[in-house]
C-alpha cells in the first residue's frame, strides 16, 4: 500500500511542471514524509530542534535553497548529501509541499 502510494506520487512527480499544483504537492508530501521529516519535522519543530522549520516558508526560497545545496554553493554536509540526489522535479515538489503547510 505504502509502495503503491509512493510510486503513484513518483509518476505524478514526473508529469508535473515546475509550478505549484496539486500533483507536485502530493509528490512532495510523499518524499518529505519519507526523508525530510526525519530532521525537519512535519509541521512544528520543537524549540530545541537544530533544523530550520520549513512549513509555510516561501516556495521560491525553499526551491533556491535546495538548488544551492545541490550545487554546493550553500554548504552544509547533511543538506549537500541529501539535495545531491534530488531532481529538479523533486525540488519543486518538496518546496511546493512545505510552502503549502501552515507554519
Ligand atoms: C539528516 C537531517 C536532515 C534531513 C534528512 C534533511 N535536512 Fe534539510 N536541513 C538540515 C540542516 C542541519 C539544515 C541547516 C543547514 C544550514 O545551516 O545551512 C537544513 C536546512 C534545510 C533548508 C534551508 C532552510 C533555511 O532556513 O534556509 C531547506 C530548504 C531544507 N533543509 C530542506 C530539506 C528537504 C526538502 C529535505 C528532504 C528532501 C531535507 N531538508 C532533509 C538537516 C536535514
Amino acid at each position: 500500500m505504502k509502495l503503491r502510494v509512493l510510486s503513484g506520487a513518483l509518476m505524478l512527480g514526473l508529469l508535473s511542471t515546475h509550478s505549484i499544483n496539486a500533483a507536485s504537492i502530493y509528490a512532495g508530501q510523499a518524499r518529505a514524509a519519507a526523508v525530510c521529516s526525519q530532521c525537519h519535522g512535519i509541521k512544528t519543530p520543537s524549540a530545541d530542534a537544530p533544523f530550520p522549520p520549513l512549513a509555510g516558508r516561501d516556495f521560491a526560497y525553499l526551491k533556491l535553497a535546495l538548488e544551492q545545496y545541490r550545487d554546493k554553493t550553500r554548504k552544509n554536509d547533511l543538506m549537500n548529501a541529501i539535495a545531491g540526489s534530488l531532481s529538479d522535479d523533486d525540488i519543486a515538489n518538496v518546496a511546493a509541499y512545505y510552502a503549502g503547510l501552515k507554519p
